[in-house]
């Protein structure tokens, strides 16, 4: 289990999930236990790799903390605040302010521009349309992809995209980056940059990232890696992951 770990500074993690249980329904009437009872606790600025086997359960996990999905039983913390206690308006405004995801296929709105869709959370959050842009030029640059701001992201490249999408989870300034294994589409070389990037992000935003990943080089290279397993969530050795 992983151990809740004290903050310097402060007391509060960014997220965390709390007794959560996640059991699906099959069409027999079966029920399949998917997570039981798990715990995590992620503070401010950390790198926490998620592995695992296909099936364990990491996708499922990011989305119960991503407030994609919700638990069977136990609750997600935003910051301290219960996810269930709040109305569907106030944890999609909490979400949208904390929480940045990353799906493994980037899920961008192919048809706009890929500063459009760095603009598309910002907007929903109440940005002004001018702020927006100002921030997604901004965060378009951070990611290296300032020339391509005017392209149509289903004209960009998947190494491309998987940067716009990373863009896009950033562009609300969040406290945790989610991100279900971002390089799993790409080449060696391309998944490589893009660990890179999330590096210098870390570094230079001070956001804490949650990964789901089978990359053996990102996992040893996080803070902590915990392995999704019988439906436990437990504690690693980074080498040994
Ligand atoms: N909506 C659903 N209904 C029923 N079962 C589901 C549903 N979503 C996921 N599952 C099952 O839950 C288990 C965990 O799935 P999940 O996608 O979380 O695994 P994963 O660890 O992310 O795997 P991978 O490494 O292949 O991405 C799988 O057995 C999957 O079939
Ligand atoms: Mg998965």
């Amino acid at each position: 289990m992983s151990e809740p770990r004290p903050l310097p500074g402060t007391s509060i993690p960014v997220l965390s999930g709390r007794n959560l249980r996640k059991v699906y329904r099959e069409e027999d009437g079966s029920e399949l236990t998917i997570l039981d009872g798990v715990e995590i606790d992620v503070v401010p600025g950390e790198f926490v790799a998620i592995t695992g086997a296909s099936g364990a359960g990491k996708s499922t996990l990011l989305h119960l903390l991503g407030c994609l999905d919700q638990p069977s039983a136990g609750v997600v913390l935003l910051a301290g605040r219960c996810g269930a206690a709040l109305t569907a308006g106030e944890l999609a405004a909490a979400r949208n302010r904390i929480i940045g995801f990353v799906f493994q296929f980037h899920h961008l709105l192919r048809e706009f521009t890929a500063l459009e869709n760095v603009m598309m959370p910002q907007l929903i959050g109440g940005r002004s349309r001018a702020a927006a842009a100002a921030r997604g030029r901004t965060i378009l640059d951070q990611v290296g992809l300032g020339a391509r701001a005017g392209h149509k992201s289903g004209e960009l490249s998947g190494g491309e995209q998987q940067r716009v999408a990373v863009a896009r989870a950033l562009a609300n300034e969040p406290l945790v980056l989610l991100a279900d294994e971002p390089s799993g589409y790409l080449d060696t070389h391309t998944a490589e940059q893009l660990h890179e990037l999330f590096f210098i992000l870390r570094r230079e935003t001070g956001v804490a990232m949650v990964m789901a990943t089978h990359n053996r080089e990102l996992a040893e290279r996080a803070d902590r890696v915990l392995r999704v397993k019988d439906g436990q969530l437990n504690s690693v050795d980074p080498g040994s992951s």
